[in-house]
């Protein structure tokens, strides 16, 4: 998988997979983001703080953060098709939740519920980590006082090297992979995965890949909310959802629905 110190894909053992990130792009969620990373595409949708239903799971002094990961069936040809849960999306569910549990001041929003929503519309390889990262802008979108902007982000090794951001071939044909999800403001580790074995070396060198490899993740998740803030700006209505805001006319009429189509 590595020849000449190149991967399969051209990248070097510290280059990311190409990312992009875009903050507010669904008008019906409080808050939401798009992430393309590789060859991963994923969507967060946020919903909250909001009445928690079921009560009896509401708690007096903070809000509920729940999160559902999701792979829709069309995500990858080789290995999905499936509808409905799975095991796997449970424990990607849990961690995420166990994360943003960490990350969001809950004790602001008392006896509610903040839902936040990743659906994999493709995958490639790394998307936990790319669900993360893309839930973590959403739920900045949605206004929800954090610690941090968190950022997911992976190692492992292939061939016997440590290598950032594992594409799917290199994580299913690779010896281990670690998944992080770092607060690179505090410095924090909200999470850490391991599968296969690797030395105290080889760990520790991971640690400061994923490290630096957030450092760039993070820097475009802010890029991605200040355009967001940038375009709320432009259209003179920062607290209004951003498809509402487009569709107000100058005089602050509300602008002219589309014609149905027939
Ligand atoms: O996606 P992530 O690396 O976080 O999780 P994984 O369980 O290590 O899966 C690695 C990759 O295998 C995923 O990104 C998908 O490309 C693929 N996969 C899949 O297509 N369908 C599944 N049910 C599980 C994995």
């Amino acid at each position: 998988m590595i020849k000449n110190g190149r991967r399969l894909d051209g990248r070097g053992m510290e280059d990311l997979r190409p990312l992009t990130i875009k903050a507010g792009v669904l008008s019906k969620a409080d808050g939401s983001a798009y992430v393309e990373w590789g060859n991963n595409k994923v969507m967060a949708a946020v919903y909250g703080p909001r009445e928690c239903i079921p009560r009896h799971d509401s708690n007096p002094y903070k809000a509920l953060v729940r999160c559902i990961y999701r792979m829709s069936s069309f995500c990858s040809i080789e290995e999905h098709g499936r509808h409905g849960p799975s095991r796997r999306g449970s424990e990607i569910s849990k961690i995420i939740s166990e994360v943003f549990e960490n990350v969001v001041m809950a004790e602001h929003f008392p006896k509610t519920a903040i839902d936040v929503f990743i659906e994999v519309l493709q995958a490639d390889g790394g998307t936990r980590v790319a669900g993360l990262t893309a839930a973590a802008v959403a739920l900045a979108d949605a206004g929800i006082p954090m610690k941090d902007v968190v950022c997911g982000v992976a190692v492992g090794k292939i061939d016997g090297e440590m290598a950032a951001d594992l594409g799917k071939y290199e994580d299913n044909f690779g010896e281990s992979d670690i998944p992080m999800a770092i607060s690179p403001r505090t410095g924090e580790i909200l999470l850490f995965q391991m599968d296969g074995l690797l030395t105290k070396e080889e760990i520790t060198k991971a640690i400061d890949m994923n490290f630096r490899a957030a450092a760039k993740v993070h820097e475009l998740q802010m890029n991605a909310l200040r355009e967001r803030y940038a375009e709320k700006e432009r259209s003179g209505a920062v607290s209004e959802p951003l498809e509402a805001q487009q569709n107000e006319s100058a005089s602050g009429q509300p602008a002219e629905r589309p014609a149905p189509v027939q």
